[in-house]
């Protein structure tokens, strides 16, 4: 997503060292190893040991610099970078939110389209799941959680009705919370929102709890300014509000403490060819800044 954008702005050049804490299925990383040489370093983490595994699988075949694949989160590339002896780094990426191997994956939870548990989770260690969240919060804390993390106009309907529903049995898969989020726009009076599905919201607020995405996020920001060189470049791909507003606030604060300054006026979006094929695209913003 937004690739063109991406290697333009980062501007990679032979002998340097990337670090892409969201690698993915590694679609980023083969096109800015190209740009590396034979010098490079590319040290691609992600949290899910099955991306990982993929992106080992896709990345072999490209030649040139070193690749270094990590199961982390990651918050804790601090460790990372320190395990391989690499303090400071050219460039930085995250791509934040879930690829299309995990929405696809009917088993992960992360999809309205597809019946599954109610799972969720990118780090299968660990044990929390949408399924817990879903059963065990009180009906204010789900109220509360679907208005933070999903922006839901109507957390407290929906949050209503999931606890009648639960009350009789668990709500375990995909379908069944989505269809006790659609029984509250079609009977509560409540209008529903365009094209998207009226649980979008809810199924987004819940991964960002499963998977504490904001805090992650703000972790890994406090610590981009000491590993990355002068003149390097962070480039932060996002999806919600909520994401942008943590990046935004950060490369404000960057810039006024004089050690990030962002490179164009505005946020990058999706050229309408990109947005035309790939419709996840028509949500991504991303930011890039340089290291001063
Ligand atoms: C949108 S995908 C990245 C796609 C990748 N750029 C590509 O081109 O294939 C986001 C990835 O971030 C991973 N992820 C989410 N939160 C993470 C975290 N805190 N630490 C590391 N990886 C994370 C997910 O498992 C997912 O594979």
């Amino acid at each position: 997503m937004l690739v063109a954008p991406l290697v333009r702005l980062l501007e990679p050049r032979p002998g340097d060292v990337i670090l892409d804490g969201t690698v993915g299925l590694g679609g980023h990383a083969a096109v800015l190893l190209a740009q590396l040489g034979a010098t490079g370093r590319y040290i691609g983490l992600d949290v899910d040991e099955e991306m990982v595994e993929a992106a080992r699988e896709r990345l072999s075949v490209v030649a040139g610099p070193r690749i270094e694949l990590v199961a982390a989160n990651f918050a804790e590339f601090p460790a990372v970078l320190k395990r391989l002896s690499q303090e400071q780094v050219n460039h930085m990426l995250l791509d934040l939110g879930v690829n299309t191997a995990q929405l696809d994956d009917p088993s992960r939870g992360f999809s309205i389209d597809h019946d599954g548990p109610l799972d969720m989770r990118f780090d299968r260690r660990k044990t929390r799941k949408a399924i817990d969240l879903v059963n065990a919060m009180s009906e204010r804390e789900l109220a509360d959680l679907f208005y933070e993390f999903g922006q839901e106009g109507a957390s407290r309907k929906i949050a209503k009705r999931i606890c009648q529903i639960r009350h009789a049995s668990r709500i375990r898969s995909t379908h069944a919370l989505a269809r006790a989020v659609e029984s509250v726009f079609e009977s509560g009076g409540v209008v529903r929102r365009g094209k998207t599905h009226p649980a979008t919201r809810v199924f987004q607020a819940l991964r960002v709890a499963v998977n504490e995405e904001l805090s992650n996020l703000r972790l890994f920001l406090e610590s981009v300014v000491e590993h990355l060189r002068p003149g390097g470049k962070l480039a932060v791909i996002s999806f919600h509000s909520l994401e942008d507003g943590i990046v935004k606030r950060f490369l404000r604060e960057a810039k006024e403490a004089g050690t990030m300054q962002e490179v164009t006026r505005r946020p990058i979006v999706a050229e309408p060819q990109e947005r035309r094929e790939n419709p996840r695209s028509r949500s991504a913003k991303m930011r890039v800044a340089r290291r001063l």
